[in-house]
């Protein structure tokens, strides 16, 4: 009998990839949208989870909106702090192994180096400060139990996300104005669910893990990078201006890490992760987009 993975938010960008991945040659996939089980009610939560009896968790359920966040601190501490005790306190005592997904924003940004799973933490957002609550939960409430991996700038050919969001402004605007001086490195979900896959295979709970693809870049950078792949395959049919300006110019309501490049060396030591640099991974993106 194949073994059993629970995904929760099984509706967003990271959820659909997961359904789609190769998991589900190897696995018999449990997708879980917020309508089969929201996370924030405990007792349906149990309850679900009890008739499934599955043997991993993959925790895809999140509070996204980093902005909208900051006046609706209630909301995404009930999602992202709550949520994650309620499937850590089922968790408990069973042969279940967790994976939760938390993200760069857990770092306040002020370094000049990639940070390590063991650097200090200090969010500037309530996002960040809510997904830094839900993992405490986790190693309060199952110690040596589950795997935490945290990821960074998210996209994928699913729902919204910067790339989708670029594409139509690009298409739609003449000139654009991204962003310079923020740092970190794009993901494409497809590597996560690689990085995911290698977890649920060695299935060894207990870690703490950080994975983006390889590479380092601004939103500026990733911007120009989308626009030329996306004349490359003909997604977009003209150039426009794409400037850079600073943060300082283009204010939002949540802060945001200068600097967020994660150190993936654990992980790809110990998982053995496939690795790509991001502008291979957002070719692959592109392509699928322009298959459609
Ligand atoms: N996106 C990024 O750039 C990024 C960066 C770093 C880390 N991460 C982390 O990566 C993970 C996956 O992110 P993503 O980009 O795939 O997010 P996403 O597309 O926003 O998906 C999150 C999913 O969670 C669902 N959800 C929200 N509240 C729920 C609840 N109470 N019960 C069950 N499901 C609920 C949402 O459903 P609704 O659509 O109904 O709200 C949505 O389908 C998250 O943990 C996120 O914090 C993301």
């Amino acid at each position: 009998m194949p073994k059993r993975i629970a995904i929760t938010g099984a509706n967003g960008q990271l959820g659909q990839t997961l359904l789609h991945s190769e998991l589900a040659e190897s696995y018999t996939l449990l997708p879980l949208g917020r309508e089969e089980l929201d996370i924030t009610d405990q007792a349906s939560l149990a309850a679900t989870l009890d008739s499934l009896k599955p043997d991993f968790i993959i925790n895809a359920a999140a509070y996204t909106a980093v902005d909208a966040a900051e006046t609706h601190a209630a909301d995404a501490y009930a999602i992202n702090e709550q949520g994650v005790k309620h499937l850590a306190r089922w968790a408990k005592g069973k042969p279940v192994h967790l994976i939760h997904v938390s993200t760069d924003f857990v770092f306040a940004g002020e370094k000049n180096r990639p940070y390590q799973v063991d650097d200090p933490v200090s969010p500037i957002s309530v996002y960040g400060q809510s997904k830094l609550a839900g993992e405490k939960m986790l190693t309060t409430l199952l110690p040596g139990k589950a795997t935490i991996v945290r990821t960074a700038w998210l996209y994928s050919p699913y729902n919204t996300n910067f790339v989708k969001t670029m594409l139509r402004l690009m298409k739609e605007r003449d000139e654009l104005h991204v962003v310079d001086d923020q740092i970190g490195t794009p993901c494409s979900t497809a590597s996560l669910v690689g990085c995911l896959q290698a977890i649920v295979k060695r299935n060894k709970p207990g870690r703490l893990y950080h994975w983006t693809d390889a590479g380092v870049a601004s939103w500026y950078d990733f911007a120009v990078a989308i626009q030329e792949e996306a004349l490359a395959l003909s997604l977009l049919e003209r150039a426009i201006p794409v400037n850079p300006i600073p943060t300082a110019k283009y204010p939002t309501p949540a802060r945001r890490p200068a600097y967020s490049v994660l150190d993936k060396s654990k992980a790809l030591v110990e998982l053995e992760c496939p690795q790509q640099h991001w502008r291979s991974s957002l070719r692959d993106v592109l392509k699928i987009l322009s298959e459609r």
